[in-house]
């Protein structure tokens, strides 16, 4: 075992202030203290699980990916070790601020950081509770959702993905797109969510296509849909189901560039799981609306 979930993401954006309304009013998180010039958000009993801060792009900053034992903490580091990839140990600064037991950090192959944690705090003395009555994200054993990177070193990002932090390949999306005439999308899992991470040989000045958070019901994914219409919020596709993972979802623009997926009722991987190809990334829907 290595990691076991997506724990915490951190974001940089050049709208910082209407962040706001799009993370709470939009998406239903929950705003939670946090340091100067720095949102913080909850969607479940977890202390946080996305940060926002002002920066010169909007894109990823750093993703925390959790260890669910101290065994499993160690086994990375073994991991990083045996492939030559340096970390180094978070300091006590760095473990206060993310509000986890220990953690060690390390960069993947194009330059995102990432940190490797175990031990995150928990404010069940405080209920999660949504600013719009959103009842609830599907997070647990499954993590805070999944990310989409877009990036031109693949193989390299997939070694990495794979080996270091020990994903596995869930299947693959071969899509037309023009020009080039295709582009396979890959999807990679390390628990029960069909997909923690996804990656796509797109060249873009981001390299966050979107991040993706999920709910318990439909209801929750229509009420949002109509707040981000509501609040002038870009709708960038409808209401759609993916191929590969099935989720019934929709996308918004976030402030400053990147989207964020909005979905329900994804797949989840089971011991009978095989890699299979799709050749389009929806049954239905998902229109481009922009
Ligand atoms: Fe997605």
């Amino acid at each position: 075992m290595t990691i076991s979930c997506l724990g915490y993401l951190g974001l940089t954006t050049t709208k910082l202030d209407e962040w706001p309304t799009f993370s709470e009013t939009v998406l239903g998180m929950m705003p939670v203290s946090a340091p100067d010039g720095e949102l913080r958000y909850r969607i479940d009993d977890q202390a946080w699980r996305i940060s926002i801060t002002a920066g010169p792009e909007d894109d990823i900053a750093y993703a925390g990916y959790e260890a669910a034992s101290t065994a499993d903490f160690e086994d990375v580091k073994s991991r990083l070790t045996a492939m030559g990839i340096a970390f180094h140990n978070g300091d006590e600064h760095l473990k206060r601020k993310r509000q986890v037991t220990d953690l060690i950090c390390f960069k993947d192959p194009q330059g995102t950081n990432i940190e490797v944690y175990y031990g995150p705090d928990l404010a069940t003395e405080v209920p999660f509770t949504s600013p719009v009555g959103v009842k609830g994200f599907k997070t647990a054993q499954q993590g805070l959702g999944h990310i989409f990177l877009l990036s031109t070193e693949i193989p390299a990002l997939r070694q990495f993905y794979m080996d270091a932090l020990g994903f596995t390949l869930s299947d693959i999306i071969h899509m037309p797109l023009g020009t080039p005439e295709s582009v396979d999308l890959e999807f990679y899992h390390c628990n029960k969510r069909h997909h923690t991470i996804g990656m796509a040989p797109v060249k873009l000045p981001r390299k966050l296509h979107h991040f993706m958070l999920e709910t318990h019901n439909l209801d929750d994914v229509g009420y949002a849909l109509d707040r981000a219409r509501d609040n002038g919020i870009p709708v960038t596709m409808g209401l759609g189901k993916h191929t590969n993972d099935r989720m019934i979802s929709f996308y918004v623009r976030s402030p400053g560039g990147f989207e964020v997926e909005f979905g329900y009722d994804g797949v989840a991987i089971d011991e009978h799981w095989r890699i299979t190809r799709h050749t389009s990334a929806s049954s239905w829907g998902h229109r481009r609306t922009e």
